[in-house]
């Protein structure tokens, strides 16, 4: 049945396991194939062509997995990919800039918001395009933030250095006075409490990762593509494939996700 079919998400590398984290959560029925593209990360500062190469390749690797539906799960393949996919995919696929600027769109108060993300999230102004169609005063302003991906990898989570950087990138955005700030890129939730310290109580973060699993069980529902039963023991249930040697990968998801991952498979994406 194809609603027991698993759901594909794919990064550019580790930090989609935060959008991963989600749809688990929101979603305990699913099975999940997850494809983090280690090998080739990062996408950040990579150019519309390459990334959409790329993310094709993902695509087809998780259709020998039968999957249901494809989550995007990087900002910045959202950015360059999301609609040449949707264009060319019979299943349906979410990326995670449209759920994020949507929320944006409507909490903001005083209309000024701040997009955080990738060199190349920031200069597509994809964040702003989608904003702007939901609420035509807001003010978008993005910045770029390309430390950040290295130091959550690099585990510095609490750190008087990822602080500092912090102060340093996010203070043009607490001079204009933003009240929400979209946290654009999929590590960014993981140094959550680093921006919200810098930031101020006053802003309001938004978090793509959460509002895209939100987004998908809504579309799942309405699709009636959600699972119908629990996936038993020994079912696979979360399966991961990576481009690049495994053990750094499942490392870090270990970190970050509280489910024991024994294993990630390493896939040769170029042959996709
Ligand atoms: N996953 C990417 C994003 O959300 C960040 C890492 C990269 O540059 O590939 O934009």
């Amino acid at each position: 049945m194809i609603q027991d079919a698993p759901i594909g998400v794919f990064d550019s590398g580790v930090g989609g396991l935060t959008v991963f984290r989600e749809i688990m959560r929101q979603m305990p029925n699913e099975k999940i194939v997850y494809f983090g593209d280690t090998a080739r990360v990062p996408y950040g500062s990579k150019s519309k062509d390459t990334i959409t190469r790329y993310a094709r390749q993902i695509v087809r690797f998780l259709q020998t997995h039968q999957v249901k539906t494809i989550v995007v799960a990087c900002n910045t393949a959202s950015a360059y990919a999301l609609e040449e996919l949707e264009k060319e995919l019979d299943i349906p696929v979410i990326g995670v800039v449209k759920p994020g600027a949507r929320v944006a769109a409507e909490a903001t108060r005083n209309g000024r918001i701040g997009v955080i993300g990738t060199e190349a999230t920031i200069s597509s102004s994809i964040y702003s395009q989608y904003i702007k169609e939901l609420n035509s005063n807001a003010i978008i302003s993005g910045k770029a933030c390309p430390l950040f991906v290295p130091l959550v990898e690099e585990g510095l989570l609490q750190d008087p250095v990822t602080d500092e950087i912090a102060k340093r990138y996010l203070a043009e955005l607490i001079d204009i006075d933003i009240d929400t700030l979209i946290l654009g890129c999929t590590h960014y939730p993981l140094i959550r409490s680093t921006i919200a310290k810098v930031m101020g109580e006053r802003v309001n973060l938004v978090n793509p990762a959460y509002e895209t699993a939100r987004e998908l069980k809504g579309m799942l529902g309405e699709m009636d593509l959600l699972s119908r039963s629990q996936p038993g023991l020994g079912s696979n249930q979360y399966q991961f494939y990576v481009s690049d040697k495994a053990d750094k990968f499942i490392r870090f998801a270990n970190s970050i996700i509280k489910y024991g991952i024994l294993s990630a498979k390493q896939v040769n994406i170029e042959e996709f």
